[in-house]
């Protein structure tokens, strides 16, 4: 499912998708430019896509799949960013089904908050399709399927890693995301099954740092300063906090790749170049590029065929010996 694209025009639609994501957060497909205006016309069929926020490179690189995957089937795709706020995306929800979608794609925030959005959608008939995040609902029932990582495989995976660079032991920092998210509670949990199973590492703090770069920095900061034992690994739920982990342990005056080793998850080509300049340990893979996927289960939908209810994407570890090859598909 996986697409290749040259890093340079991926960029250019990136800074276009950041921009035309400011203001109402609400903007309608086609993003790309003339060539895909030209597409979901008049009678085209309308699908709503409610994105959780648009600013960190794996955000944008989901949008972009599915805002151009849309373009390319003739689809008019009526899409909402909720920045980062859930009572907003509840309320993009809202708008999407007062567009008359036939279906609201819908990457859930919050575990438990955002099956508002299933009720409300539910109440107007339109089916649903979840994709990345999982919310409480019943498959089947409340949503027609969830495409998805395996988010507690993604925990494991990187604390195996983690857990065999140490030989078995050593003091442990996470840096975890969005609280109520099903990302970070199976990443987290995936983590802790492996941390278990090896008594000589411990966890010394677990902070929450919402996913946010800016703030993983700001937190790690914070340990440096008043965490008195050594840190010897620093698991972060993805990739832009451990690029900000990193930040901040080189601003203190640590090496990380030598003296504190830091494991991300998502396969962003900031993380990769970290890796393959020796600052950062390892990433997992969790795939942004959902557009084929999603726009391939709703035409089978259309065609009246029966879709499975769960659709879990495989993901991959990456270190320095994979990194270089990685590269192309990184965002
Ligand atoms: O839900 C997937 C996570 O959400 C990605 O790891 C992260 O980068 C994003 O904010």
């Amino acid at each position: 499912m996986r697409k290749s694209v040259p890093r340079t025009a991926l960029l250019c639609l990136a800074f276009s998708a950041l921009w035309l994501s400011c203001g109402s957060g609400k903007r309608e497909t086609p993003a790309g430019g003339a060539a895909a205006a030209a597409a979901g016309g008049p009678g085209a069929m309308v699908i709503g896509f409610s994105q959780i926020e648009n600013r960190n490179p794996w955000r944008i690189a989901q949008t972009l799949s599915i805002q151009e995957e849309a373009a390319r089937r003739g689809i008019r795709l009526v899409y909402t960013d909720a920045e980062h706020d859930t009572a907003k995306q509840i309320e993009d929800v809202r708008y999407l089904l007062a567009q008359g979608i036939r279906y609201l794609i819908l990457d859930p925030r919050e575990y438990k908050e955002s099956a508002a959005a299933l009720v409300l959608a539910k109440e107007a008939g339109v089916p649903v399709i979840i994709i990345d995040r999982l919310v409480m609902g019943v498959p089947g029932e409340d949503y027609v399927v969830s495409i998805r990582s395996d988010f507690f495989d993604e925990g494991r995976m990187a604390a195996q890693w983690l857990v065999d660079r140490l030989g078995g032991t050593g003091n442990l920092v996470i840096l975890s995301g969005t609280k109520e998210s099903s990302a970070a509670m199976d990443r987290q949990a995936g983590f802790m099954s492996v941390v278990h199973a090896h008594p000589g590492v411990a966890i010394l703090r677990t902070e929450d740092a919402d996913f946010l770069r800016s703030l993983a920095q700001r937190t790690m900061e914070q340990i440096i300063q008043t965490e008195k034992r050594p840190i010897h690994g620093v698991f972060c739920h993805n990739d832009e906090m451990a690029i900000g982990a990193i930040q901040a342990l080189k601003a203190a005056g640590f090496k990380p790749g030598e003296d504190v080793v830091v494991v991300g998850i998502d396969g962003a080509l900031d993380a990769l170049k970290a890796i393959i300049a020796g600052e950062m340990g390892a990433t997992v893979t969790c795939d942004p590029y959902y557009g084929p996927l999603v726009f391939d289960v709703i035409e089978r939908l259309e065609a009246g065929e029966k879709v499975p209810v769960s659709i879990i994407i495989p993901e991959r570890l990456i270190d320095k010996r994979n990194a270089v090859e990685e590269l192309p598909r990184a965002f």
